[in-house]
């Protein structure tokens, strides 16, 4: 997602723009750019990678203009750049935009842009491209504006200025969300909250479908042309809560984006019945998978599925410790990278040292254009937008999916999955969405369960196979944000040694969705229960006959074992976030932690 900006008034422009583009930065830091009228009414583009520290050195924040636009970017379709970053031009059009323009590649072959020569890869100057020409044939922006929803598919937040028109800025909103900040005899254009906040608490919500034209004095907003009437708002919200939606950290935002961001990953690989963008694994005769922290847990869950489903052994390792461990791949092998932010110095340094073999390598990445993406042969993106707390939450869900898609996909390559399969596990990654939106609609029992454990001083997790996988996530995750000791353990293994540790009211955390061998996870529950252990379980299968492993219990969906282990991480981030905030933690920036660990 990205950051867009807009002022017609008074003030000078350039200051409130960037201003504007610092709140705005966390959605989205690749690179920025702003067009703005000066005083000798000529448009000035200025626009360069990278952060927005660095466009403002290349302005001059006190050249005089009172209209203008600004973009601060998250690259979905061509890599950081300067060439691709907004605003874009083209001829009488220059524009901003957030969203993705769904068939840009065959509107290229559009007729009405047939003579124009792309210099970008974003689908954004193909909008702007459609839009002059149209505007070009008949010189009035809002039946151009009118004209172009019908071609432009996908979502879009456009802010627009018009050769020569001074006095107006035009938005128009799909999908993507788009505000109008009223001020006094002046008026603001943002994507979000937080960029306008300092200047009017005054605003108006665009509807999908509305064209607005933004006056200093005046705002008229169509509708399926239609002037339609619209009531100004007053926002309640101080800047900080903006940037946050209302959410009280950036980590409980980011956990209540995972249905949106599990929605926006499965559209990208699957559509309603095959898959897209995906490689051919089976060419593969070894995987190893490799990254650091809770990516690394991903890679420990893939190893399920890819045993289990595609009959191939999976070697999943810590980055820090393959890279300078002795190196079995050749040829025929592929080298799985995956991480956030595609900055981990291990994780990019285990790369490099595979790819000077020749060997294949593969990066599953969420920021568009970092090392790692740019440096591995192949990057597949999660789509999961910027991930702001330090705590990694809708970033491990997507990754995790995406892992299951691609060993769903190399299991139907190797015809191990049958049609009728296939179609029950499409259908649950359809709905996978829906199922997290149940967990976060009632967070009751994740904040009663915090509640009688947050005064712990250990926590164990425990699990086994994908489960013991699964619970690593959560013990990292409660350790990393409520500074509690914890450990996760495949549960048979507890008691060669660490059930020393249990003792009466220690919390246990265990997991069992695997129905093979449930029994023995719930008995390895049960000698922690008969040493005073409290004992909390998440399982997707009846557990009616063992009321007596558990204290608690939450019951995950059961739905198809290559779905269902991206439901019980939902509890635990939950659990995790609200034992932290009962011990008052800096959730979003826990001590001693980086967001991006760049050095080893
Ligand atoms: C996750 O909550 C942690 N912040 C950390 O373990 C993180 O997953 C790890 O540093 C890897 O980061 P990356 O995904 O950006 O490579």
């Amino acid at each position: 997602m990205c950051g867009i900006i807009g002022y017609i008034g008074k003030k000078k422009a350039i200051p409130v723009i960037i201003d504007g583009l610092e709140t705005l930065e966390y959605r989205g830091y690749d690179s920025s750019g702003i067009a703005y009228y000066n005083k000798k009414k000529e448009l000035k583009i200025i626009k360069e990678q990278g952060k927005i520290a660095i466009l403002k050195n290349i302005l001059n924040l006190n050249e005089e203009s009172n209209l203008g636009i600004g973009h601060t970017r998250w690259a979905t379709h061509g890599q950081p750049s300067r060439i691709n970053s907004h605003p874009h031009n083209v001829g009488n059009i220059t524009l901003v935009h957030n969203g993705i323009i769904e068939n840009y590649e065959e509107l290229k072959k559009h007729p009405l842009v047939k003579n124009y020569k792309f210099i970008s890869k974003t689908d954004t100057e193909v909008a702007c491209a459609i839009i002059n020409s149209l505007y070009n044939e008949n010189q009035d922006i809002l039946k151009s504006l009118e004209e172009s929803q019908k071609l432009l598919m996908g979502s879009y937040a456009l802010a627009i200025i018009v050769n020569n028109d001074f006095e107006h800025l035009y938005v128009m909103k799909k999908d993507s969300p788009l505000i109008i900040g009223v001020g006094n005899k002046e008026n603001y254009v943002a994507s979000d909250v937080p960029a306008i906040l300092k200047y009017t608490k005054k605003y108006i919500l665009l509807n999908e479908g509305d064209i607005g034209i933004v006056s200093n004095k005046n705002i008229k907003v169509y509708n399926q042309k239609k002037l339609v009437k619209k009531k100004i708002l007053e926002f309640e919200w101080d800047l900080e809560a903006g940037m946050k939606n209302g959410y009280e950290h950036f980590m409980l935002k980011e956990i209540f984006e995972q249905p949106k961001v599990i929605e926006q990953t499965i559209k990208e690989y699957i559509n309603d019945y095959d898959f897209i963008n995906l490689p051919d694994l089976t060419k593969y005769n070894r995987i190893d998978i490799v990254a650091c922290g809770s990516a690394y847990h991903t890679g420990l869950i893939a190893k399920y599925w890819f045993e289990e489903y595609c009959n191939m052994e999976i070697n999943v390792d810590i980055a820090s410790e393959y890279r300078y461990k002795k190196n079995f791949l050749d040829k025929k092998c592929l080298l799985i990278v995956i991480s956030q932010s595609g900055e981990t110095a291990d994780t990019l340094a285990s790369l490099r040292l595979v790819k000077e073999k020749k060997i294949d390598t593969l990066a599953i990445v969420n920021v568009v254009g970092s090392s790692i993406a740019r440096e591995a042969k192949n990057v597949l993106y999660i789509k999961a937008g910027p991930e702001i707390a330090v705590a990694t939450t809708k970033a491990y869900s997507a990754q995790a999916l995406l892992l299951s898609i691609l060993a769903f996909k190399t299991s139907v390559d190797k015809k191990i999955i049958n049609i009728k399969e296939k179609e029950q596990i499409i259908n649950d990654y359809h709905n996978l969405s829906l199922y997290i939106q149940d967990i976060l609609s009632n967070t009751k029992i994740c904040e009663s369960i915090a509640k009688k454990i947050f005064k712990a001083n250990d926590i164990f997790f425990l699990g086994r196979k994908i489960d013991y996988a699964i619970v690593m996530e959560g013990s990292l995750k409660l350790k990393e944000i409520s500074y509690i000791h914890s450990e996760a353990y495949p549960s048979g293994e507890l008691k060669h040694g660490s059930i020393a540790l249990i003792n009466k009211k220690t919390p246990v955390i265990s997991v069992i969705t695997d129905e093979n061998i449930a029994l023995k996870t719930i008995s390895n529950i049960k000698e922690t229960k008969a040493r005073g252990a409290y004992s909390i379980v998440l399982s997707s299968l009846n557990m009616d006959n063992n009321k007596e492993c558990y204290d608690d219990l939450i019951k995950i969906e059961h739905i198809h074992s290559l779905v269902e282990p991206i439901l019980p991480i939902i509890y635990l981030q939950l659990i995790s976030y609200y034992i932290a905030k009962l011990n008052k933690r800096d959730i979003d920036k826990p001590k001693n932690l980086a967001k991006s660990v760049t050095v080893e």
